[in-house]
Protein backbone atom coordinates (compact mmCIF):
# COMPACT_ATOMS: atom_id res chain seq x y z
CA UNK A 1 0.00 0.00 0.00
CA UNK A 2 1.28 3.15 -0.92
CA UNK A 3 2.76 5.64 2.15
CA UNK A 4 0.26 8.05 2.83
CA UNK A 5 1.08 11.76 1.48
CA UNK A 6 2.09 14.40 3.72
CA UNK A 7 0.93 16.78 1.40
CA UNK A 8 1.63 18.72 -2.00
CA UNK A 9 5.14 21.19 -2.04
CA UNK A 10 4.76 23.92 -5.15
CA UNK A 11 8.46 25.02 -6.23
CA UNK A 12 8.93 27.86 -8.33
CA UNK A 13 12.06 29.42 -9.49
CA UNK A 14 12.13 33.46 -10.31
CA UNK A 15 14.39 35.82 -11.34
CA UNK A 16 17.28 35.75 -13.33
CA UNK A 17 18.82 31.90 -13.77
CA UNK A 18 21.49 30.54 -12.64
CA UNK A 19 23.67 27.63 -12.50
CA UNK A 20 22.36 25.01 -9.84
CA UNK A 21 18.76 25.80 -10.06
CA UNK A 22 18.61 22.19 -11.32
CA UNK A 23 20.57 20.60 -8.88
CA UNK A 24 17.78 22.51 -6.08
CA UNK A 25 14.98 20.87 -7.65
CA UNK A 26 16.24 17.50 -8.19
CA UNK A 27 16.77 17.46 -4.50
CA UNK A 28 13.38 18.83 -3.24
CA UNK A 29 11.80 16.32 -5.16
CA UNK A 30 13.89 13.42 -3.85
CA UNK A 31 13.79 14.11 -0.34
CA UNK A 32 10.19 14.58 -0.72
CA UNK A 33 9.71 11.28 -2.02
CA UNK A 34 11.50 10.35 0.59
CA UNK A 35 9.16 12.10 3.11
CA UNK A 36 6.24 11.25 1.51
CA UNK A 37 5.44 14.80 -0.28
CA UNK A 38 4.30 15.29 -3.56
CA UNK A 39 5.86 17.95 -5.70
CA UNK A 40 4.44 20.70 -8.27
CA UNK A 41 6.88 22.59 -10.43
CA UNK A 42 5.18 26.12 -11.23
CA UNK A 43 6.77 27.24 -14.45
CA UNK A 44 8.38 30.75 -14.70
CA UNK A 45 8.32 31.74 -11.51
CA UNK A 46 5.31 33.84 -9.78
CA UNK A 47 4.28 34.10 -13.46
CA UNK A 48 3.03 30.64 -13.31
CA UNK A 49 1.34 31.39 -10.15
CA UNK A 50 -0.64 34.38 -12.01
CA UNK A 51 -1.37 32.32 -14.92
CA UNK A 52 -1.53 28.80 -13.81
CA UNK A 53 0.77 27.47 -15.53
CA UNK A 54 2.84 23.85 -14.01
CA UNK A 55 2.93 20.49 -13.77
CA UNK A 56 3.85 17.89 -11.38
CA UNK A 57 7.39 16.61 -10.75
CA UNK A 58 8.64 12.98 -10.41
CA UNK A 59 11.89 11.66 -9.77
CA UNK A 60 11.96 10.01 -13.09
CA UNK A 61 10.90 13.41 -14.59
CA UNK A 62 13.78 14.75 -12.92
CA UNK A 63 16.35 12.35 -13.18
CA UNK A 64 19.67 13.59 -15.21
CA UNK A 65 19.18 17.06 -14.65
CA UNK A 66 22.02 17.62 -12.16
CA UNK A 67 24.70 19.11 -14.47
CA UNK A 68 22.50 20.80 -16.48
CA UNK A 69 22.68 24.91 -15.91
CA UNK A 70 19.21 27.36 -16.40
CA UNK A 71 15.98 26.00 -14.81
CA UNK A 72 13.74 23.14 -16.16
CA UNK A 73 10.58 25.28 -14.61
CA UNK A 74 11.48 27.90 -16.67
CA UNK A 75 11.80 31.65 -15.00
CA UNK A 76 10.39 35.38 -15.10
CA UNK A 77 11.05 38.60 -13.49
CA UNK A 78 7.04 39.01 -12.81
CA UNK A 79 5.88 40.53 -9.71
CA UNK A 80 2.55 39.32 -8.60
CA UNK A 81 2.40 42.17 -5.60
CA UNK A 82 2.36 44.73 -7.88
CA UNK A 83 -1.50 44.01 -8.61
CA UNK A 84 -4.30 43.03 -6.03
CA UNK A 85 -5.56 40.85 -9.08
CA UNK A 86 -2.68 39.25 -9.97
CA UNK A 87 -1.81 38.14 -6.17
CA UNK A 88 -5.69 36.81 -6.29
CA UNK A 89 -4.42 34.70 -8.79
CA UNK A 90 -1.48 33.41 -7.40
CA UNK A 91 -3.75 32.50 -4.34
CA UNK A 92 -6.13 30.80 -6.79
CA UNK A 93 -4.02 28.82 -8.66
CA UNK A 94 -2.58 27.67 -5.60
CA UNK A 95 -5.25 26.37 -4.65
CA UNK A 96 -6.77 24.83 -7.92
CA UNK A 97 -3.24 22.93 -7.84
CA UNK A 98 -3.49 21.83 -4.56
CA UNK A 99 -0.28 23.31 -3.14
CA UNK A 100 -0.03 22.87 0.56
CA UNK A 101 3.46 24.41 0.73
CA UNK A 102 5.55 26.65 -1.65
CA UNK A 103 9.49 26.52 -2.00
CA UNK A 104 10.56 29.89 -3.67
CA UNK A 105 14.16 29.74 -4.92
CA UNK A 106 15.28 33.23 -5.77
CA UNK A 107 17.42 36.34 -4.82
CA UNK A 108 16.26 39.24 -3.72
CA UNK A 109 13.04 40.32 -5.55
CA UNK A 110 11.57 36.58 -6.07
CA UNK A 111 12.56 36.32 -1.93
CA UNK A 112 10.95 39.58 -0.87
CA UNK A 113 7.33 38.28 -2.64
CA UNK A 114 7.74 35.39 -0.68
CA UNK A 115 8.07 36.96 2.62
CA UNK A 116 5.49 39.27 2.24
CA UNK A 117 3.37 36.08 1.22
CA UNK A 118 4.50 34.25 4.56
CA UNK A 119 3.68 37.10 6.23
CA UNK A 120 0.42 37.06 5.16
CA UNK A 121 0.34 33.34 6.34
CA UNK A 122 1.52 31.22 3.42
CA UNK A 123 3.44 28.44 4.09
CA UNK A 124 6.36 29.34 2.33
CA UNK A 125 10.30 28.40 2.91
CA UNK A 126 13.10 30.32 0.55
CA UNK A 127 16.15 28.93 -1.34
CA UNK A 128 18.43 31.74 -2.13
CA UNK A 129 20.07 32.30 -5.38
CA UNK A 130 22.05 34.50 -7.28
CA UNK A 131 25.17 34.93 -9.08
CA UNK A 132 25.68 38.16 -7.56
CA UNK A 133 25.81 36.40 -3.89
CA UNK A 134 24.29 39.73 -2.20
CA UNK A 135 21.94 37.85 0.10
CA UNK A 136 22.78 38.55 3.32
CA UNK A 137 21.46 36.31 4.99
CA UNK A 138 23.80 33.47 3.81
CA UNK A 139 27.37 33.23 3.02
CA UNK A 140 27.12 32.20 -0.17
CA UNK A 141 24.38 31.51 -2.92
CA UNK A 142 24.46 29.26 -5.24
CA UNK A 143 25.50 30.00 -9.31
CA UNK A 144 28.35 32.61 -7.23
CA UNK A 145 31.05 29.85 -8.35
CA UNK A 146 29.80 28.83 -11.58
CA UNK A 147 29.73 32.63 -12.76
CA UNK A 148 33.39 33.37 -10.97
CA UNK A 149 34.91 30.40 -12.46
CA UNK A 150 33.93 31.89 -16.14
CA UNK A 151 35.24 35.08 -14.99
CA UNK A 152 38.30 34.11 -13.88
CA UNK A 153 39.04 32.02 -17.76
CA UNK A 154 38.14 34.83 -19.38
CA UNK A 155 40.35 36.56 -17.57
CA UNK A 156 43.11 33.93 -18.15
CA UNK A 157 42.42 34.30 -22.22
CA UNK A 158 42.58 37.91 -22.40
CA UNK A 159 45.65 37.86 -20.16
CA UNK A 160 47.86 36.10 -23.73
CA UNK A 161 45.77 38.84 -26.18
CA UNK A 162 46.62 41.95 -23.62
CA UNK A 163 50.21 41.07 -23.48
CA UNK A 164 50.11 39.93 -27.18
CA UNK A 165 49.43 43.64 -28.22
CA UNK A 166 50.71 45.39 -24.85
CA UNK A 167 46.90 47.18 -24.35
CA UNK A 168 44.70 47.38 -21.67
CA UNK A 169 41.80 45.24 -21.38
CA UNK A 170 38.74 46.20 -19.47
CA UNK A 171 36.39 43.09 -18.68
CA UNK A 172 32.83 44.15 -17.48
CA UNK A 173 31.37 41.22 -15.40
CA UNK A 174 27.80 41.33 -13.43
CA UNK A 175 26.98 42.80 -10.59
CA UNK A 176 24.38 45.22 -10.40
CA UNK A 177 24.75 46.75 -6.65
CA UNK A 178 27.36 44.56 -5.66
CA UNK A 179 30.92 43.65 -6.69
CA UNK A 180 31.49 40.39 -5.70
CA UNK A 181 31.97 38.51 -8.96
CA UNK A 182 34.15 41.14 -10.22
CA UNK A 183 36.10 41.30 -6.75
CA UNK A 184 36.88 37.53 -6.23
CA UNK A 185 37.13 36.46 -10.41
CA UNK A 186 39.59 39.32 -10.52
CA UNK A 187 41.72 38.76 -7.85
CA UNK A 188 41.39 34.63 -9.23
CA UNK A 189 42.20 36.08 -12.63
CA UNK A 190 45.25 38.73 -11.47
CA UNK A 191 43.52 41.28 -12.56
CA UNK A 192 45.42 44.76 -11.86
CA UNK A 193 42.58 47.25 -10.94
CA UNK A 194 39.00 45.70 -9.62
CA UNK A 195 36.41 48.15 -9.84
CA UNK A 196 33.44 47.55 -8.41
CA UNK A 197 29.92 49.46 -7.10
CA UNK A 198 30.60 49.62 -3.80
CA UNK A 199 33.31 52.29 -4.43
CA UNK A 200 33.39 55.22 -7.37
CA UNK A 201 36.88 55.51 -8.54
CA UNK A 202 37.92 58.58 -10.53
CA UNK A 203 39.65 58.09 -14.28
CA UNK A 204 42.39 59.49 -13.10
CA UNK A 205 43.01 57.04 -10.19
CA UNK A 206 42.29 54.19 -12.62
CA UNK A 207 45.21 55.52 -14.82
CA UNK A 208 47.66 56.05 -12.13
CA UNK A 209 47.60 52.58 -11.34
CA UNK A 210 47.68 51.42 -15.17
CA UNK A 211 50.78 53.66 -15.57
CA UNK A 212 52.45 52.07 -12.42
CA UNK A 213 52.06 49.09 -13.38
CA UNK A 214 53.35 49.89 -16.85
CA UNK A 215 56.27 51.93 -14.70
CA UNK A 216 57.24 48.71 -13.50
CA UNK A 217 57.53 46.66 -16.35
CA UNK A 218 54.29 45.48 -16.85
CA UNK A 219 53.13 46.14 -20.57
CA UNK A 220 49.76 45.07 -20.31
CA UNK A 221 46.89 45.58 -18.28
CA UNK A 222 43.89 43.82 -17.11
CA UNK A 223 40.98 46.23 -15.73
CA UNK A 224 37.85 43.90 -14.56
CA UNK A 225 34.83 45.79 -13.87
CA UNK A 226 31.29 45.59 -12.53
CA UNK A 227 28.34 46.93 -14.65
CA UNK A 228 27.01 48.59 -11.63
CA UNK A 229 30.58 50.42 -11.12
CA UNK A 230 30.51 54.28 -11.25
CA UNK A 231 33.39 56.63 -11.84
CA UNK A 232 34.02 59.15 -9.65
CA UNK A 233 31.52 62.34 -10.50
CA UNK A 234 29.30 60.62 -12.52
CA UNK A 235 25.87 60.50 -10.96
CA UNK A 236 24.42 57.43 -12.65
CA UNK A 237 25.58 53.84 -13.96
CA UNK A 238 25.96 52.93 -17.42
CA UNK A 239 22.59 51.23 -18.83
CA UNK A 240 21.33 50.01 -22.13
CA UNK A 241 17.86 51.05 -21.24
CA UNK A 242 16.35 53.06 -19.00
CA UNK A 243 13.07 50.82 -19.07
CA UNK A 244 12.32 49.26 -15.38
CA UNK A 245 11.65 45.69 -15.27
CA UNK A 246 8.64 44.58 -12.25
CA UNK A 247 10.99 45.41 -9.37
CA UNK A 248 12.02 48.44 -10.87
CA UNK A 249 15.86 47.46 -11.78
CA UNK A 250 17.23 49.52 -15.00
CA UNK A 251 18.65 46.83 -17.73
CA UNK A 252 22.44 48.06 -16.70
CA UNK A 253 25.57 47.33 -19.56
CA UNK A 254 28.47 49.92 -20.80
CA UNK A 255 30.38 50.95 -18.29
CA UNK A 256 33.53 49.11 -19.59
CA UNK A 257 33.33 50.59 -23.18
CA UNK A 258 33.24 53.99 -21.52
CA UNK A 259 36.06 53.10 -19.48
CA UNK A 260 38.33 52.09 -22.28
CA UNK A 261 37.24 55.30 -24.20
CA UNK A 262 38.27 57.38 -21.19
CA UNK A 263 41.73 55.01 -20.31
CA UNK A 264 42.84 55.26 -24.02
CA UNK A 265 42.34 59.41 -24.26
CA UNK A 266 43.76 60.10 -20.70
CA UNK A 267 47.20 57.45 -21.01
CA UNK A 268 47.31 56.30 -25.15
CA UNK A 269 47.35 53.19 -24.63
CA UNK A 270 45.06 50.75 -26.86
CA UNK A 271 42.66 49.76 -25.09
CA UNK A 272 39.55 46.98 -25.44
CA UNK A 273 36.48 46.81 -23.89
CA UNK A 274 35.16 43.08 -23.47
CA UNK A 275 31.47 42.61 -21.86
CA UNK A 276 30.92 38.90 -20.49
CA UNK A 277 26.95 39.25 -19.96
CA UNK A 278 24.95 36.37 -19.98
CA UNK A 279 28.22 33.62 -20.65
CA UNK A 280 28.46 34.19 -16.80
CA UNK A 281 25.02 32.25 -16.06
CA UNK A 282 24.92 29.81 -18.63
CA UNK A 283 26.07 26.10 -18.91
CA UNK A 284 26.92 23.80 -16.22
CA UNK A 285 27.65 24.15 -12.44
CA UNK A 286 30.39 23.95 -11.16
CA UNK A 287 30.72 20.85 -8.36
CA UNK A 288 30.29 23.61 -5.44
CA UNK A 289 27.21 24.97 -6.64
CA UNK A 290 25.82 21.48 -7.43
CA UNK A 291 26.33 20.75 -4.06
CA UNK A 292 25.54 23.73 -2.61
CA UNK A 293 22.28 23.59 -4.57
CA UNK A 294 21.55 20.34 -3.24
CA UNK A 295 22.11 20.65 0.65
CA UNK A 296 19.54 23.61 -0.21
CA UNK A 297 16.86 21.89 -1.90
CA UNK A 298 17.03 19.03 0.67
CA UNK A 299 16.73 21.66 3.58
CA UNK A 300 14.11 23.19 2.16
CA UNK A 301 11.87 19.95 2.31
CA UNK A 302 13.08 19.35 5.50
CA UNK A 303 12.52 22.60 6.91
CA UNK A 304 8.59 22.37 5.50
CA UNK A 305 8.56 18.75 7.25
CA UNK A 306 9.40 20.50 10.37
CA UNK A 307 6.93 23.63 10.61
CA UNK A 308 9.59 25.90 10.08
CA UNK A 309 7.46 28.15 7.80
CA UNK A 310 8.52 31.47 6.74
CA UNK A 311 12.29 30.47 6.86
CA UNK A 312 15.20 30.78 4.48
CA UNK A 313 17.73 27.94 4.30
CA UNK A 314 21.30 29.41 4.21
CA UNK A 315 24.70 28.42 4.16
CA UNK A 316 26.30 29.80 7.96
CA UNK A 317 30.15 28.88 8.09
CA UNK A 318 29.93 25.25 6.52
CA UNK A 319 26.57 24.17 7.66
CA UNK A 320 23.18 24.73 6.47
CA UNK A 321 21.14 26.43 8.65
CA UNK A 322 18.04 28.63 8.50
CA UNK A 323 17.39 32.47 9.02
CA UNK A 324 13.83 34.06 8.99
CA UNK A 325 12.77 35.31 5.63
CA UNK A 326 11.86 38.52 6.97
CA UNK A 327 15.54 38.63 8.46
CA UNK A 328 17.24 37.42 5.56
CA UNK A 329 16.93 40.45 3.01
CA UNK A 330 16.81 43.35 5.27
CA UNK A 331 19.81 45.10 2.92
CA UNK A 332 22.02 43.84 0.52
CA UNK A 333 25.24 41.92 1.24
CA UNK A 334 28.54 44.53 0.19
CA UNK A 335 31.96 43.76 -0.52
CA UNK A 336 33.86 45.57 2.91
CA UNK A 337 36.75 47.03 2.55
CA UNK A 338 38.89 44.21 3.92
CA UNK A 339 38.25 42.95 -0.08
CA UNK A 340 39.37 46.13 -1.35
CA UNK A 341 42.65 46.43 0.89
CA UNK A 342 43.80 43.13 -0.28
CA UNK A 343 43.03 43.24 -3.89
CA UNK A 344 45.06 46.81 -3.35
CA UNK A 345 48.53 44.65 -2.74
CA UNK A 346 48.52 44.12 -6.39
CA UNK A 347 47.86 47.69 -7.70
CA UNK A 348 51.66 48.78 -6.56
O1 LIG B 1 20.67 39.35 -10.75
C1 LIG B 1 21.52 38.60 -11.52
C2 LIG B 1 21.93 39.35 -12.77
O2 LIG B 1 22.70 38.48 -13.56
C3 LIG B 1 22.68 40.66 -12.53
O3 LIG B 1 24.05 40.48 -12.26
C4 LIG B 1 22.42 41.40 -13.81
O4 LIG B 1 22.46 42.80 -13.62
C5 LIG B 1 21.03 40.99 -14.16
O5 LIG B 1 20.81 39.74 -13.53
C6 LIG B 1 20.76 40.86 -15.64
O6 LIG B 1 19.42 40.60 -15.82
P1 LIG B 1 18.72 40.12 -17.17
O7 LIG B 1 19.09 38.69 -17.39
O8 LIG B 1 17.29 40.29 -16.90
O9 LIG B 1 19.26 40.97 -18.27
Amino acid sequence: MAAKSNGTIGILTGGGDCPGLNAVIRAVVRRAEMLSYKVFGIQRGWLGLVTGMGEPLTVASTSGILPRGGTILGTSRTNPLKSPADKEKVLENLKKFAIDYLIAVGGEDTLGVAQALAAEGLKVVGVPKTIDNDIEGTDQTFGFDTAVSIVTEAIDRLHTTAESHQRVMVVEIMGRHTGWITMIGGLAGGADCILIPEQPVAIEKICEIIERRRARGKMFSIVAVSEGFKLAGYEETVTRDKKLDAFGHERLGGIGELLAVEIEKHTGYETRATMLGHVQRGGSPTAFDRVLGTRYGARAVDLIHEGKLGMMVRLSGNRITEIPLANAMTKLKYVDAEWMKLAEIFYS
